[in-house]
């Protein structure tokens, strides 16, 4: 059984059997990946929801500014962003800026690499600078972006949709979910390239995994 959340306002955690709002039914994982995903870690609408309690702490976090330049890190934090970034401009203060990054350490496995290469940057130099990510695990890729980017922009901040926990060097403003040590896929993240496309976070079988 999912468990109930009803406080979107600051970091969720997440326990194994993942979470959903009251008013969603027990979530299920769709019929044609039903030998691939072992279950829905977070809905749509606790994804939704955390992220307007994410755009109050980030308009918060810049208090003194009014625009700010959000760097997206492709491909997995796109979905993710694409929802903040809106809800940003909708109900908060702040004007806001996009730009991308591209950063690959993972290739087909389900492990880090630990080599990170990185593509183009537009000059993000004097800006406030907000790098979104869609998930901190060893914290290798975002150290990595982090030393890059703190150089060229003025206000830096980092905002991570999910966080396995395990990072304990790497320093993250805004967190949207703490989740449990597995592999997850949906709203952006991909196994293998797959995935993406699900409006929620599902969890995927261990016995997929490479
Ligand atoms: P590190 O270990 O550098 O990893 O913090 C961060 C990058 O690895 C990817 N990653 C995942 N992707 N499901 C995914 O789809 C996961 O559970 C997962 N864990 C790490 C992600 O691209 C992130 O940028
Ligand atoms: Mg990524």
């Amino acid at each position: 059984m999912h468990k109930i959340v009803d406080d979107f306002s600051k970091t969720v955690v997440v326990p194994e059997q993942g979470i959903r709002l009251a008013s969603e039914p027990e979530p299920k994982v769709r019929e044609k990946y039903i030998n691939e995903l072992d279950r829905v870690l977070i809905t749509k609408g606790c994804l939704d929801a955390r992220i307007k309690g994410l755009a109050k702490e980030i308009e918060q976090g810049f208090a003194d500014v009014d625009e700010i330049t959000c760097v997206v890190v492709l491909k997995g934090g796109m979905f993710f962003a694409a929802d903040l970034i809106r809800v940003l401009d909708e109900r908060s203060k702040l004007r806001t800026r996009l730009d991308f990054i591209r950063c690959s350490s993972y290739g087909d496995r389900s492990y880090s690499s630990g080599s990170v290469q990185m593509y183009q940057l537009d000059a993000i130099d004097g800006k406030n600078v907000l790098l979104i990510e869609d998930i901190v695990d060893t914290g290798g890729t975002l150290k990595t972006l982090q030393n890059y980017l703190r150089e060229k922009g003025k206000n830096f901040k980092t905002c991570v949709l999910l966080d396995k926990g395990i990072a304990s060097s790497v320093k993250v403003d805004f967190i949207g979910f703490r989740i449990p040590r597995v592999f997850v896929g949906g709203y952006g993240l991909d196994y293998a390239g797959m995935y993406r496309g699900l409006p929620e976070i599902v969890v995927i079988k261990k016995e997929l995994l490479k």
